[in-house]
């Protein structure tokens, strides 16, 4: 048990106050920890299923190290069953703190439960969940991911500004029921919606995954002979697309031009070789202000019910410019 837990019963009038102002604290006298003084957290990642996710895993495993926190890792394989098992199993091993990428938005509110019931903080990591309450967990850090749908349909409108023709979109949307999914298909809908010219012809799950991207792209070229442009929720489901297109005859980022969001190295390097045309940026690096959350938590600090990333978007020129120094 931390110092910190062992503290918080003298402070449980002050949490109290906290909780009921609607601010994220923590600091309930939690189960045991690692015995010796350190942080214990459970994470629960959501798989291995991008580029963005395994930036994502170092992010974390790294910043646990410098933070000094002992990490307990697991991978669910893009299954919601298993990150409930990781959570319960980390409830039971009495970690200080959990941590999680929720893979869908739904069917959270009972494990989030017990481990309110156990006293041990949770904190949301990249995605969100649907829980009308909000008080299961103590913050959530992670991107606007309507507004990245947004930019992605911002950019689309400017680059068509020009022209009254048609504009055949299909959509590569990224694991089904997950907030980057849903929320980027959303912001981007919003945007086009404005003018009719713009017409989403197909729109399909790809997983987030390259090798369901290629898959499902190659089924649209098939079905819909004038594709003008591809609209993926990330890199890599853009990636594949890009092997299909190209199998198909097709030049990526001129017969059809191409919007991803990540901006991880790969679709870096496409979008600089002309491949893709604009990538609207997901930030992975979310280690170093998890620790920080994680540390004011379990030390029933108060903390922002939001933390949001900061993020930017790329043209060819500026992934050029950028690409040298990209860390992921
Ligand atoms: O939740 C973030 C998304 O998950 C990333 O954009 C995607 O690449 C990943 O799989």
């Amino acid at each position: 048990m931390t110092v910190f837990k062992k503290m918080s019963a003298l402070l449980l009038a002050g949490v109290t106050i906290m909780a009921a102002a609607g601010c994220g604290g923590g600091g309930e006298a939690a189960g045991g920890g690692s015995g010796d003084g350190k942080i214990t957290m459970g994470f629960a990642q959501v798989g291995a299923e991008s580029g963005w996710r395994t930036a994502n895993t170092k992010s974390i495993q790294e910043s646990a190290k410098t933070a000094g926190i002992e990490l307990k890792f697991s991978d669910a394989q893009q299954k919601q069953e298993n990150q409930i098992k990781a959570i319960r199993s980390y409830i039971q091993q009495k970690v200080d703190v959990i941590a999680f990428s929720p893979v869908v938005e739904s069917g959270w509110d009972n494990v989030l439960k017990e481990a309110q019931a156990a006293k041990i903080p949770v904190i949301l990591t990249d995605r969100a969940v649907d829980s009308a309450d909000t008080s299961l967990y103590k913050t959530f850090l992670g991107s606007d991911f309507v507004e990245e749908g947004r930019k992605a349909g911002k950019w689309l409108v400017e680059e068509y500004k020009d022209s009254t023709d048609t504009v055949n979109i299909v959509e590569l949307q990224g694991t089904t029921g997950s907030a980057p999914a849903n929320d980027r298909k959303a912001g981007f809908a919003e945007v086009i919606g404005a003018e009719s010219k713009f017409k989403v012809v197909a729109s399909q799950t790809g997983d987030f995954t390259r090798a369901k991207g290629k898959e499902v792209m190659e089924a649209f070229l098939k079905s819909n002979p004038d594709i003008d442009v591809l609209y993926a929720h990330n890199d890599d489901m853009g990636l594949g697309a890009i092997e299909a297109i190209e199998g198909a005859g097709k030049v990526p980022g001129k017969d059809i031009k191409i919007i991803t969001v990540d901006a991880v190295k790969d679709g870096m390097q496409a979008l600089a070789d002309g491949k893709i045309n604009f990538i609207v940026e997901c930030s992975p690096i979310l280690g170093p202000q998890l620790m920080d959350l994680a540390k004011k938590v379990v030390a029933g600090e108060q903390v922002p019910a939001r933390v949001l990333t900061e993020e930017t978007t790329f043209t060819p020129e500026q992934a050029k410019a950028a690409l040298p120094t990209r860390p992921y």
